[in-house]
């Protein structure tokens, strides 16, 4: 099948049948996961992890991707130890590391970042997270989970608590959102760092209905409670971030009789004690192993071989 997109640089070049192609082969890469461990789809082909702001489970997740599909990488980490500390730019660290890759995948701390990388990158790039911006393949495995775990992405309620200005995967997860039947969202956070205006504008405009909170009390009754980290490394004011980083801590108390499913890109840091693991509720570690299948869907779909 030809490819949905050249780059993928933000969920909102993603259509419903993008999606829907899109269930079709991580389901396909399930399987590959469960009854093999190792399929060949990648053989071929060499792939460039850029990641230039710390990454656990993205970064770890594309590279077993790679491997799982039977791919080569190559990996920059950190711009301690890359050229960027030296100096260059984006546009020039992407015109060189195509001619040593196939596709290109990059996070990035600043906002912005991936658009510049894909406009002068000839061979296929994926948006890893690019500052405060986006994360669309967070969104997509976001989705993926909740389908799984729901048997359906129509007629959920969906609370989104936390940090909803700097977190990247939440702009990214509305997005997505919009693009299906009767959600219900309910976004909980203070109001300085309520979900920036162009979300809410486009929430608005394709008819998604959602009421913005500040208490977390309003997203136990969901089907969906999407926590998220206080984004620390985005505050300019340290004082504003000591201030606000413990503001939302849930905790196994708070969901006693509550069937929401707690989810969280994670790392978490405060916002969910652990107690909360054990309980039916946790779906933030399911989600985090999700990411494997996803990220192989995504590589072969964009590569073409799938
Ligand atoms: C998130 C990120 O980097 O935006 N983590 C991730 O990719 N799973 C969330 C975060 O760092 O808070």
């Amino acid at each position: 099948m030809p490819p949905p997109f050249r780059h993928l640089i933000s969920a909102t070049q993603i259509t419903k049948d993008i999606l829907d192609r899109f269930f079709t082969v991580a389901e396909k890469m399930e399987k590959i996961l469960v009854k093999k461990g190792r399929g060949t789809l990648l053989k071929d082909n060499v792939i460039a992890t850029l990641f230039y702001e710390p990454s656990s489970r993205t970064m770890l997740s594309f590279e077993a991707a790679v491997q799982r599909l039977g791919g080569g990488m190559i990996l920059a980490q950190g711009k301690e130890n890359s050229s960027m500390k030296k100096g260059e730019t984006i546009e020039d660290t992407i015109r060189m590391v195509m001619g040593y890759a196939d596709l290109i995948v990059m996070r990035h701390p600043e906002s912005g970042a991936a658009a510049k990388a894909a406009s002068v990158s000839t061979v296929p790039f994926i948006n890893a997270g690019d500052g405060g911006n986006e994360h669309p393949t967070q969104a997509l495995l976001d989705l993926y989970t909740i389908r799984k775990e729901f048997g359906r992405l129509e007629n959920l309620h969906i609370a989104m608590a936390g940090d909803l200005l700097y977190g990247r995967t939440v702009h990214s997860l509305s997005v997505l959102l919009g693009l299906l039947p009767k959600i219900r969202l309910t976004l909980i956070a203070p109001s300085e760092l309520a979900m920036p205006k162009n979300v809410t504008a486009m929430l608005k405009e394709k008819g998604v209905e959602f009421k913005e909170s500040e208490n977390l009390a309003d997203g136990i009754g969901a089907d969906v409670l999407y926590m998220t980290r206080v984004q620390e490394e985005r505050f300019k004011d340290r004082a504003q971030y000591e201030r606000l980083k413990d503001k939302y801590i849930l905790t196994a108390a708070h969901l006693k009789g509550s069937k929401a499913k707690v989810m969280h890109p994670l790392p978490r840091i405060h916002e969910i004690t652990t107690d909360v693991d054990a309980l039916p509720n946790a779906l933030y570690f399911t989600q985090a192993k999700n990411g494997v299948p996803v990220r192989m869907a995504l590589l072969a779909m964009m590569l073409g071989k799938a």
